[in-house]
């Protein structure tokens, strides 16, 4: 897919990835990019520095009436809807300690957003013969969140759910690529590194800290190619093959990493 007069939607466009994808696709010529999140007024504020192109709307990703009627009003308004960004995600912050709201809502956002996005995108794009879903899922949902159960087991399922849809429409002409990157400089790996947090400083120590717009970079790519799996961090590609080759040596790595961290 290139992006020249479509029609995207960003969910957890309000800052960090979200943000940046959706500049880069009006930089790309999009005729519309519409920019939902929890946080209207920050929406607002980055679709208005985008310009025109950009409309924000508020939107909870875990309210399925809600993404219903933000596809609606979107496919009212342009026609049809190109490509669906599924991209706002959430961290838990710990292990099995962690109380079951903070799992509840890792998996509401991290996973269950998706379906509804998917069910209420996927009848225009299959009637129209065509469509592409980006769900952001994580490098953690390949390999593993060291020190986020929550995130890790939530980001695997997510990336199971987009193999899963990719597998079922494709020959149907949907498209389906699940956005994996390790560390990126946003507020969600900021906010744990600046607190000390123990994944935050694994993340850091296992590869480059990219920079949002990186990430959009990659992404334009792996679009255009029509991608399964986008990788900002191509190293994320030989973790994982080690992780599947050898899973007992994989893990002893990371514990060794963990040690030098917290010694
Ligand atoms: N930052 C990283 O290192 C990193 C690495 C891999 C994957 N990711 C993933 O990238 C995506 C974007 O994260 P980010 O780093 O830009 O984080 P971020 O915290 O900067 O942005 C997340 C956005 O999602 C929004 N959001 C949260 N819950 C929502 C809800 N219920 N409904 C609507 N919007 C909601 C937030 O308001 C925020 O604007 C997430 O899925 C995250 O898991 C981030």
């Amino acid at each position: 897919m290139n992006l020249t007069d479509r029609i995207v939607v960003v969910t957890g466009a309000a800052g960090g990835i979200g943000a940046a994808l959706s500049r880069r696709f009006a930089a790309e010529g999009a005729a519309a990019v519409v920019l939902a999140d929890l946080d209207a007024d920050a929406a607002r504020a980055v679709a208005e520095g985008i310009g025109p192109v950009a409309h924000a709307a508020a939107l909870d990703v875990t309210d399925e009436e809600q993404v219903r009627a933000l596809v609606a009003d979107t496919e009212q308004r342009y026609g049809r809807i190109d490509l669906f960004c599924a991209n706002a995600g959430v961290t838990s912050g710990g292990g099995i300690e962690v109380d079951d709201a903070a799992w509840d809502r890792a998996w509401r956002v991290n996973v269950l957003a998706h379906v509804y996005s998917a069910r209420a995108v996927l009848p225009g794009m299959l009637s129209r013969g065509g469509g592409h879903l980006l769900h952001t899922c994580s490098a953690a949902g390949v390999l593993t969140a060291v020190g986020d159960a929550a995130y890790t087991a939530t980001k695997h399922a997510s990336v199971g759910f987009a193999e899963w849809l990719a597998i079922t429409y494709r020959d149907r002409g949907i498209r389906v690529s699940a956005l994996c990157p390790q560390g990126v400089d946003t507020p969600m790996l900021a906010d744990g590194i600046v607190e000390g947090h123990l994944g935050a400083r694994v993340i850091a120590a296992s590869g480059a800290v990219l920079t949002a717009d990186q990430v959009a970079d990659a992404t334009i790519a792996g679009l255009a190619e029509e991608r399964f799996l986008i990788l900002p961090h191509p190293e994320v590609a030989d973790y994982a093959r080690r992780r599947a080759e050898d899973p007992d040596g994989w893990q002893a790595g990371l514990r060794k990493l963990v040690r030098r961290l917290t010694a």
